[in-house]
């Protein structure tokens, strides 16, 4: 049987590795012997609609319905979003149309059609303070708009949805901090990264996959989904580095107040992502950060 799949943001970071994969490729810089639930994609398995910001603006609730009453899909996975965390601060309207209230449309359209909803939220709900990775049910307090409106949006999902929270996401065609650096060492221009801002790094091709296997699944609630292990911005930027060869006096690190300019929006100072949900679900780990930063690094 084929599954009617609907991906809204599809022309963004994590939405083209995704209709690649959902296509039954590996997106680049992908591990292609990680399948979670040891199924390889089957050449007929999915029937995707991909849509880009510009065919479907999902804070318009009457574009929403009719896109969906047009495709009937079997599972929507919501990647469209409003991801400019320091322009939030000034646009909260816009940045909760999109990240909020636009699930009570996607939601509904979903309950008509009797779809499942995959959407996609992010560290950010939390504030990094409790001194550990974070666990899917966890007290959220996120410090900024971008956080809260992404907990508002999970807040408007059924209770049978998927919400998957992930972070520091990088994909071989989107702006990320691992293509900025790469340019960097390139040009042979020294940086500075934060050594206080702790999180787990995720490359969007296993996002992606992990994703393929949540659409098979349809698990309700949230699941928490990044590369294994958590590090530090400067140590990330350090990885990088190295691969360039470059001297250890490249990578300088600073504390997030030496931040010139400093930035808009607050973030949490230590967001690793705990993946007890996927584990409980039966899913192998995902692949470590350091392996799949370097399987990135080399398709970029
Ligand atoms: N990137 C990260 O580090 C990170 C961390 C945690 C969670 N996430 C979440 O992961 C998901 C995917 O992120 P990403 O990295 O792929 O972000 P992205 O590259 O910014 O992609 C977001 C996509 O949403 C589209 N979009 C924006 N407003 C829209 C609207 N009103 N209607 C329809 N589409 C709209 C954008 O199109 P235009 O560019 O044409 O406007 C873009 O294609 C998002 O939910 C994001 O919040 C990302």
């Amino acid at each position: 049987m084929t599954t009617r799949v609907l991906v809204t943001g599809a022309t963004g970071q994590v939405g083209v590795d995704l209709m690649d994969v959902l296509g039954g490729d590996t997106a680049p810089g992908g591990d292609v012997t990680w399948q979670p639930d040891g199924r390889s994609v089957r050449p007929d398995e999915f029937e995707v609609v991909g849509v880009s910001h510009h065919e479907l603006d999902v804070a318009d609730p009457e574009a929403v319905r009719r896109v969906m009453a047009a495709v009937r899909p079997d599972v929507v996975v919501n990647l469209a979003a409003y991801t400019a965390v320091d322009r939030a601060e000034s646009e909260p309207e816009l940045c909760r149309a999109i990240n909020a209230t636009a699930l009570t449309a996607l939601s509904a359209s979903c309950d008509d059609l009797a779809a499942h909803l995959i959407t996609i939220s992010t560290d950010y709900v939390f504030d990094g303070t409790k001194g550990s990775s974070y666990f899917e049910g966890d007290a959220t307090n996120p410090l900024g708009v971008y956080g809260a409106t992404k907990r508002e949006g999970e807040l408007l999902c059924r209770p049978r949805d998927t919400i998957v929270r992930t972070s520091w996401v990088m994909g071989s065609r989107g702006k990320n901090i691992a293509k900025l650096v790469q340019q960097r060492c390139r040009d042979n221009a020294p940086v500075r990264f934060v050594n206080d801002q702790v999180g787990s790094p995720t490359m969007a091709a296993d996002l992606s996959r992990a994703l393929v296997t949540l659409v098979r699944e349809k698990p309700g609630g949230v699941v928490h989904l990044a590369n294994s292990g958590v590090t530090s911005w400067f140590d990330l930027v350090r990885l990088i580095a190295d691969t360039f060869e470059k001297p250890s006096d490249f990578v300088t690190a600073i504390s997030t107040e030496e931040l010139i300019p400093s930035p808009t929006a607050r973030r949490p100072a230590l967001s690793g992502l705990a993946m007890q949900r996927w584990s409980d679900l039966g899913f192998s780990d995902p692949p470590r950060w350091e392996d799949a930063l370097v399987r990135l690094l080399r398709v970029n």
